[in-house]
């Protein structure tokens, strides 16, 4: 077990680049299964997500060469299990399921894990597939799944999922015929899998609005280079690490509009932001003021992988604030941590509002991860806190930030990441 031992009260100083999205990546790694050629993906992040990934990729018959941030693949041969011990580790092995259905028309999908912060349904993924002509049966926790020919279809999603877009979106691509996406999801990590299909050959107009139209095509091939998107989940923990700890940082190459709801947010809170070009200027004030409210949506709107971080702030700005988590239903283990360091939050009795009033400091403590952004959050808390921290879990952590104590050792930060025990 590796847990980051942080001694709090550093102020972030310095310039960083941000690496390739996690939530980019990840579709791209299904759907590469589609091309027959070889890919090459530039700026694609060391995180531990990638690499189960590129696990699954190698035991279904790919080869892959991944050297610093560029990843090469060959699907050439596919088997069409996927493989149980990681599926289950990574939500966004149901992806898989499109992709091998249009490539191969099976997939035996072992049901998907991931971080544990709502029943995460795949409703919407299985019924989309299933318009489109997909048969599917579960049983012994496998999703069984076959179709002697993916058919165009308009799917009105009754929820704008992310994952169940993406799903539709890559099995549309090799289906016969018209696919219409109706209530699509928005966010930019659905634009930037739309680009890579379409460098394969796929046709594909909408994408990053709610209405998305493929037409599907017999076979795509082609060798395709493409490079991932900056992580605007990164970006923005990094801004809100610059803002709890009085500092001043620039983000290199963050596509800033992709950040506007959050940008927002710290304006709100009293911080200086200044974009220019692709960069992202912050200085923090004296002390943060508090939100009157925040509410997690899909995008455009405030984005729910933020909102643990947003809260570690507001525990040490002056008023009182409410956020409200609309996405997940059990996004709040954060909550009891951050309490350990003194901070006053009050959880509503679903679990879904925090009132947060914020307190002149917190205090260094022992706390734990239970999730990917929940350690995150805890970390940005223990920068600006009194005194020595310890985060255990670190491999949460992992899941979704390249070596996020190399980043913050580089803005200035006291952060280790060690071995426990
Ligand atoms: C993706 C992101 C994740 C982010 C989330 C919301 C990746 C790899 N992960 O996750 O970081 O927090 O979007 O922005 O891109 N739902 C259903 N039925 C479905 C699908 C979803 O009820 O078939 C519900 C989920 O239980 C959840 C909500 O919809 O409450 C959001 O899920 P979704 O947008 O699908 O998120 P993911 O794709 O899992």
């Amino acid at each position: 077990m590796r847990q980051y031992r942080i001694r709090g009260g550093n102020r972030l100083l310095g310039e960083l680049k941000i690496g390739g999205a996690k939530n980019a990546v990840l579709p791209i790694l299904a759907a590469v299964c589609l091309n027959e050629s070889e890919t090459v993906i530039h700026n694609c992040p060391r995180i531990s997500d990638t690499f189960d990934s590129i696990e699954i990729l190698n035991r279904v018959g790919c080869e892959t060469d991944f050297c610093q941030n560029t990843l090469k693949v060959r699907a050439s041969d596919l088997s069409y299990e996927i493989p149980e011990d990681f599926a289950k580790k990574m939500r966004s092995s149901v992806l898989f399921m499109g992709a091998f259905l249009a490539r191969c028309g099976r997939v035996i999908l072992p049901l998907p894990g991931g971080c544990s912060i709502g029943t995460r349904a795949i409703d919407l993924h299985i019924e989309g597939l299933e318009a489109m002509g997909a048969k599917i049966r579960r049983g012994d926790g496998k999703l069984f799944c076959e179709t002697d020919g993916l058919k165009g279809a308009k799917i009105k999603l009754t929820f704008a999922s992310v994952g169940a877009t993406e799903n539709l979106m890559i099995a549309a691509t090799r289906a016969h015929g018209e696919t219409v996406i109706e209530n699509a999801a928005r966010e930019p990590e659905i634009a930037d899998l739309a680009e890579f299909l379409k460098k394969l050959g796929a046709d594909i107009r909408g994408a990053g609005t709610s209405t998305i139209i493929v037409q599907g095509k017999q076979s795509l091939c082609a060798p395709v280079a493409h490079t991932i998107i900056p992580d605007r989940i990164v970006a923005a923990t990094h801004l809100v690490a610059a803002a709890m700890t009085g500092g001043e940082i620039v983000l290199k190459d963050v596509r800033p509009f992709d950040l506007m709801p959050v940008v927002a947010c710290l304006k709100e809170m009293g911080c200086f932001l200044r974009c220019d070009g692709d960069d992202v200027h912050l200085r923090a004030p004296e002390r943060l003021r508090a939100v009157p409210r925040i509410e997690t949506r899909v995008h455009p709107g405030f984005p729910t992988d933020m909102q643990a971080q947003f809260v570690a702030a507001l525990t040490l700005a002056d008023g009182q604030s409410e956020v409200t988590e609309t996405v997940f239903e059990n996004r709040y283990s954060h909550v009891g941590e951050l309490r350990k360091m003194g901070a006053n939050i009050r959880l509503t009795a679903d679990k879904r509002t925090f009132v947060i009033n914020g307190t002149n400091a917190l205090r260094g403590a022992t706390i734990a991860a239970h999730d990917l952004r929940c350690g995150a959050a805890l970390i940005l808390a223990a920068l600006a806190a009194d005194g020595e921290s310890i985060v255990q879990n670190a491999s949460y952590v992992e899941r979704g930030y390249e070596s996020i104590e190399r980043d913050l050792t580089h803005l200035g930060a006291d952060i280790l990441l060690e071995n426990s025990g």
